[in-house]
């Protein structure tokens, strides 16, 4: 007998299986509504129905739920500035995995400095084709997440072929303790980018920042003067905006862990009018084929900063980047010029690089 033979001389499914029929005889008591012997009235279905009615829609909805859900990200992306095609691409690049790919723990990280560009530097390196960039900031080194171990870090980074230059960013790492010697730790060969700008502007920038969240939250924040400079008129050194600007203390306990030639200073400066020639600088540093040019990049007015243009999109960085500065005592920003300087010449000395600070 065939598999369908067998099929055909098979029972009858009322007859043999708790189907349809079965189930009204669970419920109706006996041979099934419409059935001879059963007892099987409207009010006795009732119940069943409704158990029927209101699964059905719970399941609808859920579904609908679900489906709004997906939605969700790239309809909030396209309110906030139209960028909704990027912003799909980079979600949908971070869930597909391609055959052969892996995540692997960076072999670059760019260390610092807050507000002189890091966002902009390393979106603009992940248009070559053999970098991959992490989407946040992961902060490992410098907080408790270090305990977390090595397999939590790699696990952060995204998916990258072989020979693709994994890349992270934290700008933290450059002003913690301890931070170069665990970096040094994971891999003695990783290779550190820091990009620097006028520490007068990058500790207004920073002021700028803090100043629009707190607003933001509805919290008081005084005027940048009043942080900057103590009551004696003396400029306040124990600032935070003021003391991550005294760049030669931080980065000498880089060197002290890492050799000069395994890091390289990007001009934050020159990165805001001219990204496209600090873009090849870091080619060089690491090894890639020179593959971003001046047409990647496109000025926008509106914004007032350049902008990426790459896989036939165009986008700007977000509106916390490029903000606007309030207007600052210039009696305020001529000490801060005379306290920097100092120490700008021995970062100078230190980089092998004169970025004629004022
Ligand atoms: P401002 O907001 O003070 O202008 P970070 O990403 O490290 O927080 O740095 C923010 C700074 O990046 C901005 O500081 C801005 O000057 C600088 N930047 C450099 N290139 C930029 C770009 N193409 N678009 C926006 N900001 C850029």
């Amino acid at each position: 007998m065939t598999q369908k033979d067998a099929l055909l001389e098979a029972p009858p499914v009322d007859a043999a299986t708790p189907g349809r029929a079965g189930i009204l005889a669970a419920v109706c008591g006996g041979g099934g509504a419409g059935k001879p012997g059963g007892r099987c009235s409207k009010a006795r279905l009732l119940p069943l129905f409704g158990l029927l009615l209101f699964v059905g829609c719970f399941l609808t909805l859920r579904a609908m739920q679900s489906y709004a859900g997906a939605c969700r990200p790239a309809a909030a992306t396209a309110a906030a500035g139209g960028a909704a095609t990027l912003g799909s691409i980079d979600e949908m690049r971070e869930r597909i995995r391609f055959r052969g790919t892996n995540r692997r723990l960076p072999s670059c990280i760019i260390i610092g400095v807050r507000k002189c560009g890091t966002r902009a530097l390393l979106e603009f390196m992940n248009m070559h084709p053999k970098v991959q960039a992490a989407h946040g900031e992961v902060h490992f080194f410098d907080s408790e997440r270090y305990a977390y171990g090595l397999e939590w870090y790699r696990k952060r980074m995204p998916y990258s072929f072989p020979g693709q230059v994994t890349v992270e960013k934290s700008p933290a790492y450059f002003i913690t303790d301890g931070v170069p010697e665990r970096v040094r730790a994971m891999n003695n060969a990783t290779r550190l980018i820091v990009v620097v700008r006028d520490p007068v502007d990058r500790a207004v920038s920073d002021y700028a920042q803090i100043h629009a969240n707190r607003l933001a939250k509805g919290k008081p924040h005084a005027t940048f003067e009043a942080y900057a400079v103590n009551d004696y008129g003396e400029v306040n050194t124990s600032y935070k905006a003021i003391r991550i600007g005294v760049y030669h203390r931080h980065l000498q306990r880089w060197l002290d862990v890492f050799p000069r030639t395994q890091m390289h200073v990007v001009d934050g400066d020159r990165l805001v009018v001219d990204p496209a020639s600090e873009l090849t600088r870091i080619e060089a540093f690491l090894g890639l084929e020179p593959l971003i040019h001046a047409d990647n990049f496109y000025f926008n007015a509106t914004k007032g900063f350049f902008c990426l243009r790459h896989d036939a999109t165009e986008r700007c960085l977000t509106d916390t980047k490029g903000r606007k500065h309030p207007a600052i005592n210039p009696r305020v920003l001529q000490k801060l010029e005379d306290y920097y300087r100092p120490f700008n010449l021995k970062f100078y000395e230190q980089v092998g690089r004169d970025f004629n600070w004022r």
